[in-house]
């Protein structure tokens, strides 16, 4: 395993649309095992191929909760309800947080590490951090939806 370099803000494979997995194999699986020790590094909750340089639809999810660690594979959200106003952050933008609407509930169809379907209903955080984690293996960012007037900025030195 090991710790891959994240990429930041105006990197343009953020802005990059990512292509399906069509075979789980054991690079797919190192990756899977890199970006969860990346994101555990960060202390993040999610993290997506295009932040460690691959265009590749696989996501890890970490709610640092039993059960509540994934790895989804060409995720797609089959269905949406409602919706959240919600405080959100990301790994590549370590100084900015702002408040975003979500999706209150999804339903997501995957597949996991081992290929096998997979039918995720998330909700609340769970909810947004797919939404999030989807987002950018179409490019979007989460900057792209901050509403006016909540995007802070962290001084970096403000931090540990
Ligand atoms: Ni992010």
């Amino acid at each position: 395993m090991a710790i891959r370099n994240l990429r930041y803000e105006d990197d343009e494979i953020l802005r990059k649309r990512s292509r399906e997995i069509e075979v789980i194999d054991d690079r797919i699986k190192e990756l899977a095992k890199d970006m969860l020790e990346t994101m555990h590094k960060w202390d993040g909750l999610g993290l997506a191929g295009p932040q460690v340089g691959v265009l590749k639809r696989i996501i890890v999810i970490d709610l640092y909760e039993d059960g509540m660690q994934f790895v989804l594979i060409n995720p797609v959200i089959v269905k949406e309800k409602g919706t959240q106003e919600v405080e959100e952050g990301c790994l590549s933008f370590p100084n900015k947080f702002g408040k975003v609407e979500r999706p209150k509930e999804v339903v997501v169809e995957a597949l996991d590490i081992d290929g096998r379907k997979v039918k995720l209903k998330a909700k609340d955080l769970l909810a947004q951090a797919v939404c999030h984690e989807i987002d950018h293996l179409n490019g979007i960012l989460f900057t792209d939806k901050i509403k006016p007037g909540t995007l802070e900025i962290v001084n970096p030195s403000d931090k540990k």
